[in-house]
């Protein structure tokens, strides 16, 4: 190889590295998202099952009434972190009724559980990724004497080949959030990632959208 052509393949070895390295910075700097930040599962995951565990947490098969409480309606899209959207995700939902009170054996709190309430539910994602579910919002609740856990839905998010996501869901301009003990752990990046943004709030029923965001395995 002459010296001219060994200066030809350095100066193309040159321009492939910077493509490459302008390539990957624009990825991690513009397209790829963040994936969505994990929480405690906390102490009142369903441990009883139960047949009714569909998109509307406010009835419950077979019930008359209707859950206590502000209706609401939860919408979203789950996608991975090139936002392509990720179908036929196992969204697991639990939280407490509007109360505050879980529908589970360890919970201390003295407020009444509601028996027109579904506490749990168990939906999928759509070809597209969205997803939708109706509940009731959440009370808040003493986790202890000196801290009342601020409104929150948890969420278990699952499909092979994604590593399973397990967080909290938090509503927007709650005094509750800025004190509470998990929300405030987090980064001023990781916070906007976990509080829901309002949609609307006509036809008698709030709408809030929440989206989420899986790493792969
Ligand atoms: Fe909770």
């Amino acid at each position: 190889m002459t010296n001219k052509s060994r200066r030809q393949l350095l100066k193309l070895g040159a321009l492939v590295s910077l493509i490459g390295t302008t390539v990957t910075g624009c990825r991690i700097n513009g397209l790829l998202k963040t994936p969505t930040p994990t929480e405690v599962k906390g102490p009142f995951y369903p441990v009883e099952d139960q047949k009714d565990k569909d998109f509307d947490l406010t009835r419950i098969d077979g019930r008359e009434g209707v859950a206590d409480g502000k209706h609401i309606i939860i919408l979203g899209h789950i996608t991975d972190i090139e936002n392509k959207p990720v179908a036929d995700a196992a969204i697991e939902i639990w939280q407490a009724n509007a109360r505050g009170r879980y529908n589970h054996p360890l919970d201390r709190n003295p407020q009444q559980l509601d028996q027109n309430f579904q506490g749990w539910a168990i939906i999928a994602s759509e070809e597209d990724g969205s997803f939708r579910f109706k509940t009731v919002m959440p009370g808040a609740y003493p986790a202890s004497e000196s801290w009342t856990r601020p409104p929150h839905i948890h969420f278990k998010v699952s499909k092979p080949g994604y590593t399973t996501l397990i967080t909290q869901m938090y509503f927007p301009g709650e005094q509750l959030n800025k004190t509470d003990l998990l929300l405030s752990h987090k980064n001023a990046l990781e916070r906007p990632q976990m509080i829901a943004k309002p949609v609307s709030d006509e036809k008698e029923i709030a709408v809030y959208e929440y989206n989420i965001v899986l790493a792969e395995i």
